[in-house]
C-alpha cells in the first residue's frame, strides 16, 4: 500500500477562520483554517461532538459559515447560486444513509443528482450504471426500495449516488459504522482505489483508528470545534500525549510499540506487519 504523502497539488478546498454556530447557539466550529489538496486521503478524527460532521457539511456548502469562509475551487460557499456547481466538486455521504436516501427506487436515487444538474438522459443512465457497478450495487436491485436493503448496502447506494456526480472530493462520514468486516473492507478498498487510481481526494470521518492507520495519509484532529492537529498520519499517531488531550488513542499496535520504546521499537508503528519487521530487526541486532 502507498502511504507516502503524494505531491501536494492544486488546492481544492480552502477554509479560513471558519466559525459555525447552530441556530440554538451551539458553537460547533471555532476558527478553523485548513487546505485540502488534490489527490489526498484524509481522515477527520475526534471525539463525539467535536465538530467533524459540521466541518464536513461546511466543506460542501450544506452549512454556510457563521463567519470566515470556505472556498471550493475558488467558489465561496456563502455566495448564492454556487450550490449546483459545488455539488459537482465535493460530494458528502451522510453519517446515516437514511438521512440521504429519499427516492422510492435505487435507480432513481442514484440518478437524482445527475438529473438535478440537468444532464441528458443517456449521460444520466451511463453515470448510474458506472456508479452502481463500482459500488457493487447490482442491476437486479435497481427497482427495489432503498428502505429494504441492509445498512451496508444502503451505505453503498448512498456512496453511488454521490459518485454519479463524479465530484473530485468525496467525503464519507463514518463509512464503516454498522457494516461487518468484509463490507467495511470493501467500502474502504473501494475508496482507496478512487484515491490511488482515479485521482480523487477522499475524506473519511471515523472513530476506527485502525482504519485511519491503514488508509489515510493525512489526519486532521478536532477537539471541541477546534482543529488541534493536522499532519501525516504517522506523525500524528507518534504524539500520543497530544492526541490524548483530544481523547483519541492511536491504534493498539502503535500503543504497544510506544510501550516498549526502551527496547528500541519505533514510536510510529502503524501495522502488525511493521511491528514484526521492527521486532526482527531488533532480534537480529541482539544476536
Ligand atoms: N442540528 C444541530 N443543532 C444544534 N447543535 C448541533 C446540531 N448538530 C450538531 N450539533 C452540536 O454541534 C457539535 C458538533 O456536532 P457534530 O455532529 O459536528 O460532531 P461530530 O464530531 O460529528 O460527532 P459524532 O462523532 O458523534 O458524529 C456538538 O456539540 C453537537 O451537539
Ligand atoms: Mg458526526
Amino acid at each position: 500500500m502507498t502511504r507516502s504523502m503524494k505531491n501536494a497539488n492544486e488546492c481544492l478546498i480552502e477554509v479560513s477562520k471558519l466559525q459555525y454556530q447552530y441556530p440554538d447557539g451551539t458553537h460547533a466550529l471555532r476558527d478553523i483554517n485548513l487546505k485540502i489538496f488534490e489527490n489526498q486521503f484524509i481522515a477527520l478524527i475526534g471525539q463525539n461532538g467535536s465538530g467533524k460532521t459540521t466541518l464536513a457539511k461546511s466543506l460542501n456548502g450544506l452549512l454556510k459559515p457563521s463567519s470566515g469562509y470556505v472556498k471550493i475551487d475558488g467558489l465561496d460557499t456563502r455566495v448564492k447560486g454556487t450550490t449546483k456547481k459545488i455539488v459537482t466538486k465535493v460530494g458528502y455521504v451522510f453519517q446515516n444513509p437514511d438521512h440521504q436516501l429519499f427516492s422510492n427506487t435505487i435507480e432513481k436515487e442514484i440518478a437524482y443528482g445527475p438529473k438535478n444538474i440537468g444532464l441528458g438522459h443517456d449521460e444520466v443512465n451511463q453515470r448510474v450504471q458506472d456508479a452502481a457497478q463500482v459500488c457493487g450495487v447490482e442491476r437486479g436491485l435497481f427497482q427495489d426500495h432503498p428502505f429494504f436493503l441492509t445498512k451496508g448496502l444502503r451505505q453503498r447506494v448512498a456512496i453511488a449516488s454521490i459518485l454519479a456526480m463524479r465530484p473530485k472530493t468525496i467525503i464519507v462520514d463514518e463509512p464503516t459504522t454498522g457494516q461487518d468486516l468484509r463490507q467495511s473492507l470493501e467500502v474502504m478498498n473501494f475508496l482507496r482505489d478512487l484515491w490511488l487510481h482515479k485521482g480523487h481526494t477522499i475524506i473519511i470521518i471515523t472513530h476506527d483508528m485502525n482504519i485511519v492507520a491503514d488508509y489515510a495519509q493525512r489526519c486532521v484532529v478536532l477537539t471541541k470545534g477546534e482543529l488541534v492537529m493536522d499532519g501525516a498520519t504517522r506523525e500524528i499517531f507518534s504524539q500520543p500525549d497530544i492526541l490524548a488531550k483530544a481523547y483519541v488513542k492511536p491504534p493498539q499496535i502503535t500503543r504497544l510499540a510506544q510501550d516498549v520504546l526502551e527496547y528500541n521499537f519505533p514510536k510510529d508503528v502503524l501495522s502488525v506487519e511493521e511491528m514484526i519487521q521492527a521486532f526482527k530487526k531488533i532480534a537480529r541486532k541482539e544476536h
